[in-house]
C-alpha cells in the first residue's frame, strides 16, 4: 500500500504551485502524505524544468538516483513531469525505463490515474496539451501559512526567440475569473493574507466571467482588492507590452497592490531585443516605468536580463550595463543564454562560452551593488512586513517579507503572530536578508490598528 510522496521541483513558481496542488491531488485520491525525504517516500516525483541549459541531464542523473530506491524497496513508484516531460515525452521512458509515469504540465490532474496504471504494470506517458481540464479537476486548495500562489493562466503565445515556454506549457489560457475569484476567497479564510498571481505572461490574463465577457488582470486584482483577509497582492512575471495604462491606474488606486514590480527587461539593446522578439524597444521600456513612477514614485523593481544571445556585441552589452546602472534594479537575476531545443534562436551561431561568462560576472556586480545599496538604504526605516513563518536557521526568530520581498528575521517571543501584517524596524542589511526589531503587530485580518510592542 502506498502512503507517501516525495515531489522534487525545479524551476519557477508556476512549478511549485503545481507541485502543492499535484501533492493535494494525491492526498485526496490515494491518502498519501507529502515527505521531504526521498528515503522515506512510496511514490517519487520530479517536476522538472526546462527553461535553460543541462536540465534534460539534471534530470536523468536524479531519476538514476532515485531509481536506486527501487532496488532497495520493490513496489516504490516514480514519475517524472513538469517542462522536460512535456519535451522528452515516451524518450524519457527510453533512457530510464524505470520511469512508471510520465505527465505534463497540462496533465497534472491525471497522475491519479496514471498511479493505479502503474501500480497494474501499465506504464504510461501522457503530455498531452488538455488547458482548462486541469484546473477543473483539482481539488480545493490547502493554505499552507499566510502566504499563497494562484495560478491564474497557463502557456505563452509571445514566442520570444530564446524561450521554450510556449512549446512545453503551450498556448497561453486563462483560468474563469469566478473560479480564481472563488480559489482566493477559500485561501483568505484559511487565513492567507498575501495572494501572489502567477503565470508566465500573467498581465495577458483575460478571464472568462460568467455572466459573459472578460476580465483583465487589473479588475481582478480590484476584486481581490474586496476580499476579507486579503492585505497584499502581487502578480508575477509580466511582459512590458501587456504592462498597460490599466495596470499603471491599478498600481494608482489599489495600496494593497505591493510597491514593488518584476518585470523582465532581458536587454538594454534595441538590436538585441529585436532579435529576441519581445516586440519594444528600450525607449518604450523605459516609458512604461517612468508613468509607474508617476503614481507610485517609490516603487521598487526587479528584472530578468539575457546575456550572451546570439550576436550580442560588446556594444550591446553596453547598452545593457549603462541600463541596468540607469534603472537601478532592486534585484535582478541575470542569466547566461541558453539555446532550447525547437526554439528560432537555437538555429543560430552559440556565442563563446568564456565571453558569455564574463559579461554575466560584469552585470551580476552592477545589480548586486544596487541590490546592496537598496538594502543598506532600508536599513534605521520601519517597514511593514507580513510575518510568515518562523525563521529556518532561527534561534526563535520569526521571518517576514518586506513590500520589495525581501526577507526580514527578527527577535519575537509571540508564535501568535504569525500571519499578521507588522511594522519592524531594519537594524542590519545582510547579503541574502535583513534583520530588525519588532516595532508594532496590526490586529488580525489585514486591519491597520496597531499593537505596541514593548522592546
Ligand atoms: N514570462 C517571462 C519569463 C519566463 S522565463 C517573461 O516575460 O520574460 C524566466 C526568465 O528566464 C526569463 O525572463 C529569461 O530572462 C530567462 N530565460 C528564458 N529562456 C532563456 C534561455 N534560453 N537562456 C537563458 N535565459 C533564459
Ligand atoms: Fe518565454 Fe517570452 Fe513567454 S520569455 S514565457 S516566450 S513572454
Amino acid at each position: 500500500m502506498l502512503r507517501t510522496v516525495y515531489i522534487k521541483t525545479y524551476g519557477c513558481q508556476m512549478n511549485e504551485y503545481d507541485s502543492t496542488r499535484l501533492a493535494d491531488l494525491l492526498r485526496e485520491s490515494h491518502g498519501l502524505t507529502r515527505v521531504a525525504d526521498p528515503a522515506l517516500a512510496d511514490v517519487l516525483l520530479v517536476n522538472s524544468c526546462s527553461i535553460r541549459e543541462k536540465a534534460e541531464e539534471k534530470l536523468f542523473s536524479d531519476l538514476g538516483r532515485l531509481s536506486e530506491w527501487k532496488g532497495l524497496r520493490p513496489g516504490v513508484v516514480i514519475g517524472v513531469g513538469g517542462c522536460v516531460a512535456s519535451q522528452e515525452g515516451e524518450e524519457i521512458r527510453r533512457r530510464a525505463p524505470y520511469v512508471d509515469l510520465v505527465f505534463g504540465p497540462q496533465t497534472l490532474h491525471r497522475v491519479p490515474a496514471l498511479l493505479d496504471d502503474a501500480l497494474a504494470r501499465k506504464p504510461r506517458v501522457d503530455i498531452a496539451f488538455v488547458e482548462m481540464e486541469k484546473f477543473d479537476a483539482l481539488p480545493e486548495p490547502r493554505a499552507e501559512g499566510p502566504r499563497a500562489f494562484v495560478s491564474i493562466m497557463e502557456g505563452c503565445s509571445k514566442y520570444c526567440s530564446f524561450c521554450v515556454v510556449p512549446y512545453t506549457r503551450g498556448q497561453e489560457f486563462s483560468r474563469p475569473f469566478d473560479d480564481v475569484l472563488a480559489e482566493v476567497a477559500s485561501l483568505a479564510e484559511q487565513g492567507v493574507r498575501e495572494v501572489t498571481f502567477l503565470g508566465q505572461n500573467v498581465n495577458a490574463y483575460r478571464g472568462a466571467r460568467a455572466g459573459g465577457g472578460t476580465a483583465d488582470l487589473a479588475m481582478l486584482i480590484d476584486y481581490v482588492n474586496e476580499i476579507e483577509g486579503i492585505g497584499r497582492i502581487r502578480f508575477t512575471t509580466s511582459h512590458p507590452l501587456d504592462f498597460d495604462d490599466g495596470l499603471i491606474e491599478a498600481f494608482a488606486r489599489i495600496p494593497k497592490l505591493v510597491n514593488h514590480l518584476h518585470l523582465p527587461v532581458q536587454s538594454g539593446s534595441n538590436a538585441v531585443l529585436a532579435r529576441m522578439k519581445r516586440g519594444h524597444t528600450v525607449e518604450a521600456y523605459r516609458d512604461k516605468i517612468a508613468r509607474l513612477r508617476r503614481v507610485r514614485p517609490d516603487i521598487s523593481l526587479s528584472t530578468d536580463f539575457i546575456v550572451g544571445f546570439p550576436g550580442e556585441t560588446e556594444e550591446d552589452f553596453a547598452a545593457t550595463l549603462a541600463l541596468a546602472e540607469e534603472l537601478a534594479f532592486d534585484l535582478s537575476y541575470s542569466f547566461i543564454y541558453s539555446p532550447r531545443p525547437g526554439t528560432p534562436a537555437a538555429e543560430w551561431p552559440d556565442m563563446e562560452r568564456a565571453i558569455k561568462e564574463e559579461r554575466l560576472a560584469r552585470l551580476q556586480a552592477v545589480n548586486l551593488a544596487h541590490a546592496q545599496s537598496v538594502s543598506r538604504a532600508m536599513v534605521g526605516r520601519c517597514e511593514r512586513i507580513l510575518i510568515d513563518r518562523e525563521a529556518p536557521r532561527g534561534r526563535g526568530d520569526l521571518s517576514g517579507r518586506t513590500e520589495n520581498n525581501r526577507v526580514v528575521n527578527f527577535p519575537s517571543p509571540r508564535r501568535d503572530v504569525i500571519g499578521r501584517f507588522a511594522t519592524v524596524e531594519i537594524t542590519q542589511a545582510l547579503p541574502n536578508s535583513l534583520r530588525g526589531r519588532l516595532v508594532a503587530v496590526e490586529t488580525a485580518p489585514a486591519s491597520s490598528i496597531l499593537t505596541p510592542m514593548a522592546s
